[in-house]
């Protein structure tokens, strides 16, 4: 009698569970005509892929596009075009729909951005430095050649999906969503509850994403780990983070004008993927910023400008520190 007991317990309980965690999941379902619509709405640009043309131009164009959609099978460690990117990520899995989701790290307006003072370098970048910048950070890669076919298409891509921002659709939706910052540390251990809730289910309990079945690539791609982005990477950064999972995770229900994350949720999420004492990541070959001054205050590798500590540079409170920097007269980025 006790043994069934035991048995109907071992059954129910994990069933109960399950139950319990799939109420809490959003019941919103993305639809791509609603995303269109907003994005009219607000005026933010678009593309229409029917409009590459047909000519030399318009196949590096698609090239430049397949490589931030494919970018592990054609340039990953295993690359059919070449050994370049360290780990097996796409492009599009930060800059999603190839650059082109607003609020995802957009890059619809970059090709008109550089050439730019950089302040991680410290100089003028061109938009294909910067490209390698990706690659080799969070891409645990090498540089492409600069003037390699590769280069040359992410360019013409970049370039191409430029032309569509008119005038008055300048910076709309090319920067990341802001997020209300708290008077308190962003909580690793809050996170990790929320994490369990959100995230898991795709990502991972140990966030190593799950590899699609030919192993070329990611269909849920790693958080953390070694075959993710490493420290210095912007992704890397709390407030940084949090502002993109705002707008885009969970991947299937939110939107940037309806997140299912508060802002709380996401800074508490972001400290929890970047803890570095409960994540190991591969080692960057640099951190640089060689100017503290110029540092982004979530940029957590010292030394630092001010008088904060690591941990609070990392987990905040972050007010304190942009009041120290305004006071001094300095710019304080995040
Ligand atoms: C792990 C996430 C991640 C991946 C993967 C990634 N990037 Fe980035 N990328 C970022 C972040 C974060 C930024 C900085 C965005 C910001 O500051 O708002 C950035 C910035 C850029 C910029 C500069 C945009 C601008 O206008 O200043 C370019 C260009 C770029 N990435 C290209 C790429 C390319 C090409 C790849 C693939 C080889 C790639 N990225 C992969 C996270 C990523
Ligand atoms: C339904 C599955 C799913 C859920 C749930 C989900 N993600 Fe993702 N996540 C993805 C996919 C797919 C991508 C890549 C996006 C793309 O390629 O367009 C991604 C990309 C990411 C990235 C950037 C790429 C990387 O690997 O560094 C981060 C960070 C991330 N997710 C964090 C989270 C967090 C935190 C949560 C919980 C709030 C979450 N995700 C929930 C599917 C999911």
């Amino acid at each position: 009698m006790k043994k069934h007991l035991v048995v109907l317990l071992f059954l129910f309980v994990p069933m109960a569970i399950y139950l319990l965690a799939c109420n809490t999941q959003p019941t919103a379902k993305p639809n791509a005509g609603d995303d269109k619509k907003q994005a009219e709405d607000a005026l933010l640009p678009t593309i229409d892929t029917s409009k590459i043309p047909n000519d030399s131009m318009g196949a590096l164009i698609r090239y430049g596009r397949n490589l931030m959609l494919y970018t592990a099978y054609y340039i990953g460690p295993n690359g059919v075009n070449g050994k370049y990117l360290g780990n097996k990520m796409n492009c599009t899995n930060c800059h999603q729909d190839a650059g082109t989701k607003p609020f995802a790290f957009n890059l619809m307006q970059s090709h008109d951005e550089y050439p730019q003072y950089r302040a991680r370098e410290a100089k003028v970048l061109t938009l294909a430095e910067r490209v390698n910048n990706c690659v080799m950070r969070p891409g645990n890669g090498r540089p492409l050649p600069l003037g390699g076919r590769e280069m040359v298409a992410f360019l013409s891509y970049f370039k191409w999906i430029n032309s569509f921002v008119s005038e008055e659709q300048k910076y709309k939706g090319t920067k990341p969503l802001q997020v209300e910052l708290m008077d308190r540390p962003a909580s690793p251990t809050v996170g990790k509850e929320l994490f369990v809730q959100h995230c898991q289910r795709c990502h991972g309990l140990q966030g190593e994403g799950l590899m699609e079945p030919d192993g070329t690539t990611f269909k849920y791609p790693p958080l953390w780990g070694m075959s993710a982005y490493q420290p210095g990477s912007s992704m890397h950064r709390v407030i940084k983070q949090a502002q993109w999972l705002k707008a885009n995770m969970p991947y299937d229900s939110a939107k940037w004008f309806a997140p299912i994350l508060s802002d709380a949720e996401a800074l508490d999420l972001a400290a929890f993927v970047n803890d570095d004492i409960q994540h190991k990541r591969p080692s960057p070959a640099t951190l640089d910023y060689p100017n503290a001054i110029e540092k982004a205050i979530d940029y957590a590798h010292p030394p630092f400008a001010d008088t904060f500590s690591e941990a609070s540079h990392k987990f905040g409170p972050y007010q304190p520190i942009i009041k120290y920097w305004k006071d001094k007269g300095w710019k304080p980025t995040y």
